[in-house]
């Protein structure tokens, strides 16, 4: 048998070869938009703190005051006395712009979708999922012990042939995609989903973790196009846009209430720190408020579009498709020298052969550097 420093030096050696290989980089957040790494001052175009919300002083007060009033840590699982009175307030406020008639707040993203599929999907259902969606979303569908399909990406037909040869053989079935796609920058055809979703009896739920506070006025991505689209499950996260941390769901008060009885992630799993809980309602507080301002990530993202001869961002996302991990990580290290990070992401985040610099655009960033990033990457990366 392989000791298990010869299985970990194995793996390892196996991911060096081929390019894959990740290591932690000691990153300093000066501000919104400014790290410090390797002794490098570099201007970011990696981080998902589109509105800057995790520097602002409101915030970052906001959360100060919470740690006074109940201190650093929760102490327990919100069902037995983590559940501080600050929940309360942004479940309501979530339900709110969601317009929802309630929602449930987890410890982050990752165990909301790991937590809400289960519960909706037992060993007798169906999870069709968007092929492009978040990791997460598979943990959850692979945790619910449902059966679990992938349709193409955004591919409407696909989903209904696979509705149409699955549907009848299963009790429920549960419709699973990103709002915005992390890595594409893309929307979910959002609408047409939910009709599809309708005609078989199915239930819609959408990943928003990239589109609220920035796209729909700031509600979201089924608020984009200025309209609402009655997704019945709406999820997503408090550590972009919002500039905190943690999860949360979106539903009718029944489900609520099941997921709160039923999600294991929920249940058995401490409670956020009571700072996170209110910065949060405060960077919602100025989401509600300011649409100007929520609306900056996807003008300047376009902006870069328009300059780079991309095609043009509908989101704060836009991935610059390079291929090879190697031909990714030289130009990552290219624009670390021109002062940028741009971080260089790979398989299995994304597919063999697509490994991409995924670059973000935030509220604060400077249209002069948005320019000569653009200029950039049109003649020295896309040439
Ligand atoms: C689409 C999507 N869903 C969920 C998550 C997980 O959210 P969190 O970081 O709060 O765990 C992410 C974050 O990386 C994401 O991009």
């Amino acid at each position: 048998m392989q000791s298990l420093d010869q299985f970990a030096q194995g793996k390892l050696d196996d991911l060096q070869r081929r390019h894959l290989r990740r290591t932690l980089a000691e990153t300093m957040r000066e501000d919104g938009i400014w790290v410090e790494r390797n002794r490098c001052r570099l201007l970011s175009f990696s981080c998902n703190d589109y509105l800057n919300l995790t520097q602002h002083p409101a915030i970052k007060q906001a959360a100060h005051s919470a740690i006074e009033k109940y201190g650093a840590g929760s102490g327990a699982s919100r069902l037995i006395t983590g559940n501080h009175p600050l929940y309360a307030e942004l479940e309501a406020r979530l339900a709110r712009i969601k317009q929802t008639e309630a929602a449930c707040v987890f410890g982050s993203g990752y165990l909301a979708n790991a937590g809400i599929i289960p519960v909706l999907i037992e060993r007798v259902g169906l999870v069709l999922v968007d092929e492009l969606s978040h990791a997460c979303i598979f943990a959850g569908a692979q945790l619910s012990r449902g059966k679990v399909l992938t349709f193409r990406h955004n591919d409407l037909e696909h989903l209904r042939k696979l509705l149409a040869e699955n549907r009848a053989a299963h009790e429920n079935v549960l419709i699973v995609t990103d709002g915005v796609f992390s890595m594409d920058g893309d929307l979910a055809p959002l609408a047409d989903l939910n009709t599809l979703a309708n005609e078989y009896d199915a239930w819609l739920m959408s990943d928003d973790a990239h589109g609220l506070g920035v796209v729909g006025g700031g509600r979201g991505s089924s608020f984009a196009g200025n309209t609402r689209i009655p997704v019945p499950l709406q999820m997503g996260t408090l550590s972009k846009a919002v500039g905190a941390y943690g999860g949360y769901l979106c539903a009718s008060a029944l489900v609520i209430d099941l997921i709160r009885n039923r999600a294991r992630t929920l249940i058995y799993s401490t409670g956020l720190p009571p700072a996170c809980v209110a910065a949060s309602i405060a960077a919602l507080d100025l989401i509600e408020r300011e649409p100007g301002y929520a609306a900056l990530p996807v003008q300047k993202a376009k902006a870069f579009t328009r300059r780079a001869k991309l095609p043009e961002a509908v989101s704060p996302i836009v991935p610059v498709i390079i291929g090879t991990e190697e031909a990714t990580l030289a130009a990552s290290q290219m624009l670390a020298d021109e002062g940028y990070l741009a971080a260089a992401i790979r398989p299995p985040t994304v597919a063999p052969g697509t490994a991409r610099l995924r670059l973000t655009f935030t509220a604060q960033h400077p249209d002069d550097a948005i320019e000569q990033l653009a200029d950039i990457v049109r003649e020295r990366i896309l040439n």
